[in-house]
C-alpha cells in the first residue's frame, strides 16, 4: 500500500466515525518564536485542547507536515527521518479511552490488514502524578490483545508532552511486530533492537503542565499521532522508509550517479534532501539563526554527503526533479513552487562549496600538523567556524573519517566566550543607536513589560509573549492565548497598568547570569542557549523581565493606557494594540 492509500484510507476511515478533516497547517508554525517547526500533529491544536471551541467540531483527523531535529544525527538508520508526516484523530472533550482504542484498532487490523497477533501495546505504569492507566488496558483486552502483549511503562516512555509545558497526559502506544528474532529472553517493544517497531501513539490528554506541576484541562481530550512514512514501509514488506516509493527514485538516482558506495550517506541525502525541499516549500530561507540555520544545515549536510559518494553537485538540480516528482501527488504545492525550491537550494550549495573548499583544505594543513595525535583541538575547530565558516559538525565528520575525534567541549567554550563578546558588541551597538529612541518608544517598551505582566495576571500564566512591535503611535503585543479576550478582562488589564503607572514605580536594571535570572523568576525569552548574562529589568514589585532595554526610569510620566485591539494573530495567538495618551 502507497503512502498515498494509507493517508485517504485513514482520513476516510475517521471521517466514517464522523470526524472533520482539518488542512494540515504549514510546517513553519505562523507567528510562533517559541517552536522552530511543527513537531506534532497536536501543536497547531493547542489552544483547543486547551478548552477553546474548534470551528469544525470536537472530532477532527488530518495529516500534518512535522520536522523533528533532535534526532538528525540518527538518520541513516532505518527508521529516524528529519521531515516527516503524522496521521492524527483528535477528540476535544468528545470520546475517550475506549472509543479511541476500539477505532485504532478496528484501523489497524481491518482498515489496514495487520494480522492481530503483530501488534503488542503499551500502557502507562502510574505514578505520584497520575494513577496507573488500567482503563486502557482493560479497552485492549475488549478488542482482543491478550494480556501477554499489554506492557506497562513509566514516564519515560508512556507520557506525552510537547517539550516542558502544555497539555498532557498518559499515552498508549502501539508496536507492529516485525518478526525478527527476539533479541533476549527480555526483548518486549521499549527495547530498541529492531524487532518491534512504533506506529501510533494515543495521548489521553487530561492534563495540563507547568512549572507549579500538574492540573487537570477542561476536558478531556485524545491527541493521537501515527507516523505515516514507518507505517508505509511495514506494510510494504521493506526494511526502512528509503525503500519505499517516497525514496525509491532518489536513492536509485543516487546509486547510478555516485562513485563511491555509502547506503547510509545515500539516506542522509535522501533525507535531507526532502526535508530541504518541504521546508523550503513552505517558506523558509537558509540563514544563520533558527529555521534558517536547520534549513541551512540540512542542505550543507546533503552536500558533504554528496562529496562523500563523489557524484558531481550539477547534478543537484536533477535530484530535486526527481524527489519532487515523487512526492508531488502526496504534496500537489511542490510541483508549483519547483521554481523557487530549486532556486533557494542551489544557490544554498554554491554558497558552501566555496566554504567547503576553503575550510577542507584548511582542515587538511591542521590535520597535517597534528600527525600523531587522536583529538583535534577545539581551538582549532574553532577557528575553522570562525574564519571559514567551516560548520563543526562537518569538521567533526572529516575528522572521524581520519579516525580522530575532535575536542567539543573545549569549541562549545570558545563559542560560547564569542557568543559572549558579540552580545556586547551587540549592546554597544544597541547604546549606540539609543539616540533613535525617542521618549515616546522608550515609554512604549516599558507599558509592554506592565502589559505583559498584567495580563498573567488577569488571563493566567500560559500568557507567552510571542511578538512585539513599537512604534511612535502605538505598541504591539502577541501573545499565546487560547480565547478572545472579553471586554471586562481587556478593562481589568487596562486597569492594572494604569494603576502600576500611577503608582510612579522605580525602574532598575540589574545584569545577572542566564540561569539566575531564571531563578529570579524573571519572564522573556529564554530561548538563546549560549547566552550567559542577561539583563533583568525590574519595574516596583509589578514585573521582571528579561530585555536589552532601554526603559523609562520611573513610570509615573508614560500616559494613560489604553487597549485600541484585541483580534486573532494566528491560531492560539492574540495581538493586542495599544497606546500611550498623554494628558497633559
Ligand atoms: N502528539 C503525540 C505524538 O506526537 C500523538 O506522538
Amino acid at each position: 500500500m502507497k503512502a498515498i492509500e494509507i493517508r485517504n484510507k485513514y482520513l476516510n476511515f475517521f471521517k466514517k466515525y464522523d470526524h472533520s478533516v482539518i488542512p494540515s497547517a504549514p510546517l513553519i508554525p505562523e507567528n510562533d518564536p517559541s517552536v522552530l517547526f511543527n513537531t506534532a500533529g497536536m501543536q497547531p491544536l493547542v489552544p483547543y485542547l486547551l478548552g477553546e471551541k474548534h470551528p469544525a467540531g470536537t472530532r477532527l483527523c488530518d495529516y500534518q507536515k512535522c520536522v523533528r531535529t533532535n534526532d538528525i544525527d540518527e538518520v541513516g538508520d532505518n527508521r529516524h527521518l528529519t521531515y516527516f508526516e503524522m496521521l492524527g484523530n483528535w477528540s476535544l472533550g468528545d470520546y475517550f479511552k475506549d472509543e479511541s482504542i476500539a477505532m485504532s484498532y478496528e484501523f489497524l487490523t481491518k482498515e489496514l490488514g495487520i494480522p492481530a497477533e503483530k501488534l503488542s501495546v503499551t500502557c502507562f505504569a502510574g505514578d505520584e502524578d497520575c494513577p496507573k492507566d488500567t482503563a486502557s488496558a482493560e479497552a485492549w483486552k475488549k478488542v482482543g490483545i491478550p494480556e501477554e502483549r499489554i506492557y506497562f511503562y513509566g514516564k519515560g516512555d508512556n507520557w506525552w508532552i510537547a517539550g516542558e509545558e502544555g497539555p498532557c497526559g498518559p499515552d498508549t502506544e502501539m508496536f507492529y511486530d516485525t518478526g525478527k528474532p527476539a533479541c533476549g529472553p527480555d526483548c518486549q517493544p521499549s527495547c530498541d533492537c529492531g524487532k518491534y517497531v512504533e506506529i501510533w501513539n494515543n495521548v489521553f490528554m487530561e492534563y495540563f503542565k507547568d512549572k507549579d506541576g500538574y492540573t487537570k484541562l477542561k476536558n478531556k481530550n485524545v491527541d493521537t499521532g501515527l507516523g505515516l512514512e514507518r507505517m508505509a514501509f511495514l506494510l510494504q514488506g521493506k526494511e526502512t522508509p528509503f525503500d519505499t516509493e517516497l525514496f525509491k527514485s532518489v536513492m536509485d538516482k543516487l546509486e547510478e550517479l555516485q562513485k563511491v558506495d555509502s547506503i547510509r550517506s545515500r539516506r542522509v541525502i535522501a533525507d535531507h534532501l526532502r526535508a530541504s525541499i518541504m521546508i523550503t516549500c513552505d517558506g523558509g530561507r537558509p540563514s544563520n539563526v533558527d529555521r534558517g540555520y536547520i534549513l541551512r544545515r540540512l542542505i550543507r549536510r546533503m552536500i558533504r554527503h554528496m562529496n562523500n559518494l563523489q557524484i558531481n553537485l550539477n547534478e543537484l538540480g536533477n535530484i530535486i526533479d526527481v524527489e519532487i516528482e515523487a512526492l508531488k501527488e502526496m504534496y500537489p504545492e511542490l510541483d508549483q513552487n519547483k521554481k523557487d525550491i530549486r532556486n533557494v537550494i542551489l544557490a544554498e550549495k554554491d554558497k558552501f562549496v566555496k566554504t567547503l573548499n576553503h575550510g577542507e583544505r584548511e582542515f587538511q594543513k591542521e590535520i597535517k600538523k597534528l600527525e600523531g595525535t587522536k583529538v583535534v583541538p577545539g581551538r582549532v575547530v574553532f577557528r575553522l567556524y570562525d574564519t571559514y565558516g567551516f560548520p563543526p559538525e562537518v569538521t567533526k565528520e572529516l575528522a572521524e573519517e581520519n579516525g580522530m575525534e575532535i575536542d567539543m567541549k573545549e569549541f562549545e567554550k570558545l563559542f560560547k566566550e564569542h557568543q559572549e563578546k558579540s552580545r556586547q558588541g551587540a549592546g554597544q551597538k544597541f547604546k549606540g543607536g539609543l539616540a533613535e529612541q525617542t521618549e515616546t518608544t522608550i515609554a512604549y517598551h516599558t507599558a509592554t513589560h506592565l502589559l505583559h505582566e498584567a495580563l498573567r495576571e488577569i488571563l493566567g500564566e500560559h500568557v507567552k509573549q510571542s511578538g512585539s512591535n513599537i512604534t511612535e503611535e502605538r505598541l504591539r503585543f502577541d501573545f499565546s492565548h487560547p480565547q478572545k479576550m472579553t471586554k471586562e478582562e481587556i478593562k481589568q488589564v487596562e486597569d492594572l497598568v494604569n494603576e502600576q503607572i500611577q503608582k510612579d514605580l522605580k525602574v532598575t536594571c540589574e545584569e545577572m547570569s542566564y540561569e539566575d535570572a531564571k531563578k529570579s523568576g524573571a519572564i522573556g525569552l529564554f530561548t538563546d542557549k549560549y547566552g550567559d548574562r542577561v539583563k533583568v529589568y525590574t519595574i516596583g514589585d509589578f514585573s521582571k523581565e528579561i530585555c536589552g532595554g532601554p526603559h523609562v526610569t520611573h513610570t509615573g510620566n508614560m500616559g494613560r493606557f489604553k487597549i485600541k485591539k484585541e483580534e486573532s494573530s494566528s491560531s492560539g495567538i492574540r495581538r493586542i494594540k495599544a497606546v500611550l495618551i498623554k494628558e497633559d
